[in-house]
């Protein structure tokens, strides 16, 4: 395969939706915890988000002040020192502020701790980002003019990155666009037994038709674990 391995591992309610209060509900809690022990424990080379949910788990809308910046060259910049384990984030235009080149998680939660970060933009960018990018040491590279494409983003993340499998963990939006691109090879589903709000999103914004085949399913204390292959 010339692109890494994708599982989409996510909570979703009853009604297959995946962002929104319900998320943070009492009843939800067994599946988040459900949730994170297996994201522990699915040995991959770490995980993508959306730039939505990298803002609100992870940089908490912080932005760097880019007038201390010269503007940079936009070709790839894939650093020597790469660790092998990722948070992986789809930033269109660059819009993450990051402290720090690696995701320090409150708790030392090893399936988030310590992940090196790596910006998959477009051209779309202001060169100084792309300068404090270097200045923070995180490695980034370009996929499109001005929008992701993600098939390309996918083929430089094997094929210059070296990585081999990863978790696409949201949100919607992302999850839909691998959707299109047929680049979801497995569900990891943990569906918890809450009913979600009607603005909230579905587990893929925008799908199409596409056929998986129902591998296992268990049910710990009420919440529903589902693997899929695609077919
Ligand atoms: N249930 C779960 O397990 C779970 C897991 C993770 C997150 N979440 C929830 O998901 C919510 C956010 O989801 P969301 O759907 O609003 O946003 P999202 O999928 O997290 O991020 C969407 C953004 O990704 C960027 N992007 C990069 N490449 C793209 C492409 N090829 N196509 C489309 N967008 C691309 C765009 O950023 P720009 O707007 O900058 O262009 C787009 O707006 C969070 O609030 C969180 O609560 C739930």
């Amino acid at each position: 395969m010339n692109r890494p391995y994708i599982i989409c591992h996510m909570v979703t309610s009853i009604d297959g939706k995946v962002t929104g209060e319900f998320l943070s509900s009492p009843t939800c809690k067994k599946a988040c915890e459900v949730y994170y022990d297996i994201n522990r424990n699915l040995k991959s080379n770490g995980f993508i988000c959306g730039r939505v949910t990298m803002e609100s788990s992870f940089t908490g809308g912080y932005y760097p002040d880019l007038s201390a910046y010269q503007p940079t060259e936009k070709t790839d910049f894939i650093p020597n020192n790469l660790s092998g384990f990722y948070a992986v984030a789809f930033d269109t235009n660059g819009k993450l502020g990051w402290k720090s080149n690696k995701i320090i998680d409150p708790d030392g939660d090893p399936g988030y701790d310590g992940a090196q970060i790596i910006e998959v933009l477009s051209e779309n960018v202001d060169e100084r980002y792309l300068r404090y990018l270097e200045e923070m040491e995180i490695p980034y590279i370009f996929a499109g003019e001005d929008k992701i494409d993600v098939e390309l983003a996918l083929f430089k993340l094997k094929n210059i990155v070296g990585i081999d499998i990863l978790l696409l963990e949201g949100g919607s939006i992302i999850n839909g666009a691998f959707q299109r691109a047929n680049a979801i090879d497995e569900l990891s589903l943990i569906v918890s037994p809450v009913v979600a709000d009607k603005n909230d999103k579905p587990l893929f914004m925008d799908s199409i038709v596409q056929d998986f085949e129902l591998v296992k399913t268990e049910n710990k204390d009420d919440v529903l674990i589902l693997n899929y292959k695609r077919k």
